[in-house]
């Protein structure tokens, strides 16, 4: 008797009910990632086949791996956003080109795999003419609105990718002026299904909405970021759509997947938010620039091939492969009595969907906010099927857990079926673990040959830029921090520097992070220390122009402005400086080197220990500057100013 009692205190009854009978929740729209916020994908298209096409299938082919709903872009501004810059589709008011960068090319690679799949565009800087000399797209809203209109339609024209969504601008001020223009002009185009979300940062744009009706109409989603799975009131009352439109941002070790799990469940449970998007997509760019890895998955090494499938991918599955937008979430969703959390969604036609997450404190902590302690343990819960799923007998089981003990996971694992009785099932849940109780039969668990080995990048490393070797505009593994590196037709040349490769933004952007006010682009191995780099520099801009050759570069990204390093510069102006920051306030080394503009020259960097020497067209220039830090970092190039100026045969041998 005393045992009995045990028992039945250590697995007290706990019931759930999943019921549509009592009337449906929130309309689902989907689970995303975000590629850009900015240029997070810059390395994935520099892989070589099969792997690229692996990678792609992991992300969004259907029933294989993440499987997502959603793909949302940076619409490239000219600006550092993060991780580098994208390219603006306008980089002057007088010219476009949607050949740019690789957004388009991404999106078109999820729409092979999924037609469904939904695109979401949203800007981060602006190109400088937007903002009319000013730190600002809203001075003329209608500018800004057709711009952002252009890139809608050239997705349209050049790639045959309809847009669903569009934003405003990402974490920055929110001008409702510019909302209600930005909707007019949207509807004027013919373009009224594609709804506004706003405004991509907190929830403040959620009163403004209740005060306004024309805002309120005007906006279809209110997008929030890191929101901590919870909402507030005025979001609730405005009775819009709510999404998680930019969440995660966690290292993608089981800590981030115990994160990505728990919102996936919890952004409903607690916000009520439809729909959370992972920034980022994938992890694709130089790991030691910020938030290196806050992507799903991996894929950060073209030159080898290697890529890791994280567990985040499977956290994602749980949800992706068993519900789809357009379905509904179930009223009876919750937390779980002894931690963890339910969800259940229908799609209405008798297919039904649970998910339950278990994820402890300490092994789903997100990057923000701070998440205040609660406790999980070991539980058996008991759920009871009613309504339009009473009669339901058998249901496919998929289960996950992160064990952070033995380090042995088990991830997207389908186990037999759940047997039903009389509407009953019961489930003994262990912590940090994920269940999927699903009638849609079609989950599968992706899979691909073992990609190649992680090997560094190259020691030995050159380019000439001769365009057509590679589809896109920028050449492989260059990594933009600040301006547009774009391969180049030099009509001037018709011999040796007929392609090179040209910065081609001529003014500051409407900025969203940082920018130096230098331009650079950044490659190679950030553990590099004693190298030899060379390339052949054109300055273009009279008097005032310059160009650099650099190397231990040691920050890019949103730090760029502060990057130490080697710096080699030739200016217009006759002279040459050798400074140990971009910034050029540390000058280690300068002098006479009799250059001019329109004229091509090589430049020859060699650091080594202690000790940094350059070279002019072959000929020692100066020697034995004197570096003490940083050690190590990257390789670079890049102009004095926001100027046109052209890079060819660059090669660096690193030892
Ligand atoms: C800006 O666009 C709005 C909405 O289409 C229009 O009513 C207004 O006349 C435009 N303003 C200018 C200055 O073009
Ligand atoms: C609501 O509108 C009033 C009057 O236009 C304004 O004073 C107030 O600041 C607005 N409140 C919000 C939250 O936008
Ligand atoms: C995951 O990485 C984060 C950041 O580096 C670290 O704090 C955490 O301990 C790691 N978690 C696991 C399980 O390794
Ligand atoms: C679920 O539990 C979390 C953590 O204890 C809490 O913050 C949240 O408000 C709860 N949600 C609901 C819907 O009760
Ligand atoms: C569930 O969805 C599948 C497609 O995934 C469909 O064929 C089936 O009719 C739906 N309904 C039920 C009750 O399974
Ligand atoms: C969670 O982490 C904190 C701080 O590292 C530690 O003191 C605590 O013991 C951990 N709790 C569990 C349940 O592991
Ligand atoms: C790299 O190039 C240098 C000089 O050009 C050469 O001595 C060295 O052997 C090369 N290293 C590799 C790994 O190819
Ligand atoms: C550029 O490099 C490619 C590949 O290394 C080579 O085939 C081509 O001849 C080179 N072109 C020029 C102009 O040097
Ligand atoms: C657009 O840009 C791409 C990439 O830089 C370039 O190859 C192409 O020639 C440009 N197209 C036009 C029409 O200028
Ligand atoms: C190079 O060739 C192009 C196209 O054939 C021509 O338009 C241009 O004038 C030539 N440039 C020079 C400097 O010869
Ligand atoms: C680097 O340059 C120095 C000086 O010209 C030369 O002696 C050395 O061989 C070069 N090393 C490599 C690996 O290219
Ligand atoms: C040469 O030009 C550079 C870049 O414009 C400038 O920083 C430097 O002061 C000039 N030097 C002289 C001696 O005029």
């Amino acid at each position: 008797m005393l045992f009995m009692i045990s028992c039945i205190l250590r697995y007290s009854a706990q019931f759930y009910v999943i019921d549509d009978r009592i009337g449906l929740g929130r309309e689902f729209d989907g689970i995303g990632g975000i590629s850009g916020g900015g240029a997070t994908s810059r390395l994935l298209v520099n892989y070589e086949e099969p792997y690229r096409s692996q990678i792609l299938d992991y992300l969004f082919k259907p029933n294989f791996g993440a499987s997502l709903h959603i793909l949302k872009v940076e619409i490239g501004g000219d600006g550092q956003t993060t991780d580098g810059t994208e390219p603006s589709h306008m980089h002057s008011n007088d010219e476009e080109n949607f050949s740019r960068g690789y957004e388009w090319w991404l999106m078109k690679e999820a729409k092979k795999r999924n037609p469904n799949i939904k695109l979401i565009g949203l800007p981060w800087a602006f190109p400088g003419w937007v903002g009319h000399g000013t730190q600002s797209p809203y001075l003329f809203p209608n500018v800004t609105a057709n711009y952002v209109i252009t890139w809608i339609m050239g997705a349209k024209q050049h790639h045959n990718l309809d847009i669903d969504y569009i934003g405003i601008w990402n974490e920055r001020t929110c001008d409702p002026a510019y909302v209600k223009v930005l909707r007019d002009i949207l509807d004027r185009a013919g373009y009224t299904n594609i709804g506004i979300i706003a405004a991509d940062g907190d929830w403040s744009i959620a009163a403004a909405m209740l005060n306004d009706s024309y805002l309120n109409d005007a906006v279809e989603v209110i997008g929030v970021h890191y929101p901590g799975t919870h909402t507030v009131k005025e979001a609730l009352m405005t009775e819009r759509k709510l999404w998680s439109s930019e969440d995660y941002s966690t290292f993608n070790n089981d800590s981030g997947a115990g994160c990505w799990a728990r919102i996936l469940n919890q952004n409903y449970v607690n916000g009520r938010m439809t729909s959370t998007i992972s920034w980022n997509l994938i992890a694709s760019y130089y790991e030691n620039l910020p938030f290196g890895r806050d992507g799903l998955m991996t894929a950060e090494e073209p030159w080898s091939g290697h890529y890791v499938v994280d567990s985040p991918i499977w956290m994602t599955a749980h949800t992706t492969q068993f519900t789809q937008p357009g379905w509904f979430y179930l009223q009876t969703v919750g937390n779980l009595t002894s931690g963890g959390s339910y969800v259940a969604l229908t799609d209405r036609k008798g297919n039904l969907t649970i998910i339950i997450e278990t994820m402890t404190h300490n092994h789903s902590q997100c990057i923000r906010p701070p998440l205040p302690y609660f406790d999980v343990s070991p539980q058996k819960v008991t759920f009871q099927l009613k309504g339009s799923f009473a009669h339901l007998t058998d249901l496919q089981l998929w289960y996950s857990k992160l064990d952070f003990e033995t380090k042995k996971d088990t991830l997207f694992e389908r186990r037999s079926p759940v047997k039903v009785y009389n509407g009953f099932f019961t489930l003994k849940l262990d912590v940090d673990e994920v269940y999927t109780i699903t009638t849609v039969t079609t989950g599968q668990r992706g899979s691909n040959p073992e990609p190649p080995k992680s090997r560094p990048f190259p020691k030995n490393y050159s380019d000439n830029f001769t365009i057509n070797v590679h589809p896109f505009s920028e050449a492989p593994y260059f990594a933009d921090q600040t301006g547009v590196f774009e391969y180049f037709r030099n009509s001037a040349d018709n011999g040796s520097h007929a392609f090179t490769l040209r910065q081609v933004i001529t003014e500051r952007p409407v900025i969203w992070a940082g920018d130096a006010d230098q331009t650079i682009s950044i490659i190679g191995d950030h553990k590099w220390s004693d190298l030899n780099v060379s390339c052949d520099v054109l300055i273009e801009t009279p008097i005032t122009g310059g160009v650099f050759l650099a190397a231990r570069v040691d920050q890019a990204g949103i730090f760029v402005k502060e990057a130490k390093g080697v710096f080699y510069w030739l200016y217009a102006n006759g002279t040459y400086k050798v400074t140990n920051d971009i910034g050029g306030k540390r000058v280690l080394a300068e002098g006479l080197s009799g250059t001019r503009e329109g004229v091509w020259y090589t430049l020859t960097l060699i650091v080594k220990g202690y000790f940094a020497s350059g070279m002019l067209n072959g000929y020692p220039l100066w020697e034995n500057a004197v570096v003490l830090e940083p050690k190590n970092g990257w390789a670079a190039l890049g102009t004095f100013s926001f100027e046109y100026a052209q890079f060819d045969n660059f090669q660096v041998n690193a030892y």
